[in-house]
């Protein structure tokens, strides 16, 4: 096909909902993309954290392969073995919880609101405390949830029972609670909200309050979790452990899959008709997810990420001494960021030109989220690419 029809056949038939950056994509490779005129590229944020372990990963591959042959999909009012079995290892990997799969990032979140609200039910609480610059989704409920009023704003009226309070300020989130809240909710490091870490010690104190008030703690892990900060789940890394979790992008490799992980008394109380989703769990998802865990503890890629994290750090600390616009180097593990003093798309631009693929989030934070399996190869790639078109957008 053309390059002029695929981007008339978007233009004609695809909800223009989206920023498209013009290039058009027809293969990939670990941390590598091919586009239609066969120029290469590193990807340096490899599908929004979705193709984490790098594209097409072979044994993701070959399990989505092997299951396409034998079985796909089966309606969750049956069994199947891959489930049951791709749960019990989500909860012995994360605090022994139980597992509802769904089939992205905003449906494991809508469905620990919705869990939420039944643990609230019989106080009659609902409400539920998000944090100021926090990305949840895009249904309604989840991008009400999520502290940036730009997303939500034209969609309202909203739904009610949200309310936000500054990231890492624990006097703001005492004062926020009331008699109707019910949860609180927190991405352990903001992804999109420009790579914030929580503080270890205000996350302490924000679990004896959650316990000391009946509150559940939800980590919404979608963007942080299967490695990505140096651990398979950042609340392992800052030692706090949630009630609930949200997972979705890295957990299938590719293929979608999201997942909510409740600690079970809590997750007793979806009972059926509670909450269903049609794929969510189907054979195909999970052998895709649990490829996925095979390839992280056979690979060992947690180790990978604390080291790559490191030399990458170091490298991307180099470059802050190097250029003053550069003003901060800050996140966890392969989920770090350069804090500009100036609006960065147009870096992001520069890359892409040289052939490097990062992100600019926030305005001024350019996103470096390489594959958990990245090499010291890439990672010296990248930083030259970088280091030169730092040098071009700050001349
Ligand atoms: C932390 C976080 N939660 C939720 C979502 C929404 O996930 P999805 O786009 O799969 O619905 C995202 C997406 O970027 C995210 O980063």
């Amino acid at each position: 096909m053309e390059k002029e029809e695929v981007v008339q056949n978007y233009e004609k038939y695809v909800v223009g909902s989206y920023t498209r950056s013009g290039l058009i994509f027809v293969e990939g490779k670990g941390s590598y993309l091919w586009d239609i005129d066969g120029k290469k590229y590193l990807d340096f944020f490899p599908g929004w954290a979705v193709s984490g372990l790098g594209h097409c990963h072979p044994k993701v591959v070959e399990a989505i392969k092997g299951q396409a042959e034998k079985l796909i999909h089966i309606a969750n009012n049956h069994y199947h073995p891959w489930q049951g079995a791709l749960a019990k290892r989500l909860s012995e990997l994360s605090f022994g919880g139980k597992v509802f799969f769904c089939n992205s990032g905003a449906e494991a979140n809508e469905s620990a609101i919705k869990l939420a609200r039944l643990y609230g039910k019989s106080t009659g609480r609902y409400g539920i405390i998000s944090m100021e610059n926090s990305f949840h989704g895009r249904t309604l409920a989840t991008v009400t949830m999520t502290g940036q009023p730009k997303y939500s704003k034209p969609f309202e009226p909203l739904p009610p029972g949200f309310s936000y309070v500054p990231f890492n300020d624990f006097d703001a989130l005492e004062k926020a609670m009331d008699a109707q809240t019910v949860a609180v909710i927190i991405e352990p490091v903001q992804g999109e909200g420009g790579i914030n870490v929580a503080d270890r010690e205000y996350l302490k104190r924000v679990k004896d309050l959650c316990e000391k008030n009946d509150l559940l703690l939800i980590f919404d892990e979608v963007q942080t979790g299967f490695g990505r900060t140096g651990n398979l789940f950042a609340y392992q890394h800052l030692g706090i452990v949630p009630d609930i979790m949200t997972l979705a992008k890295t957990l299938g490799g590719g293929f979608p899959i999201g997942a909510m992980i409740a600690e079970k008394e809590i997750a007793g109380l979806m009972v059926p008709g509670t909450h269903a989703s049609t794929f969510g769990g189907s054979p195909l998802a999970c052998a895709a997810c649990l490829a996925v865990l095979d390839a992280i503890e056979k690979e060992k890629l947690i180790e990978n990420v604390a080291k790559q994290g490191d030399y990458l750090r170091k490298k991307l600390m180099a470059l802050k001494e190097k250029y003053p616009a550069v003003k901060k180097i800050k996140g966890l593990g392969v989920m770090l960021a350069a804090e500009l003093d100036r609006e960065g798309a147009g870096l992001v631009d520069i890359c892409t030109s040289k052939g490097l693929l990062i992100n600019c989030t926030h305005g001024n934070v350019i996103r470096i989220m390489p594959s958990v399996a990245v090499t010291v190869q890439e990672i010296d790639e990248g930083i030259a690419i970088l280091d030169a078109s730092i040098a071009e957008f700050t001349r």
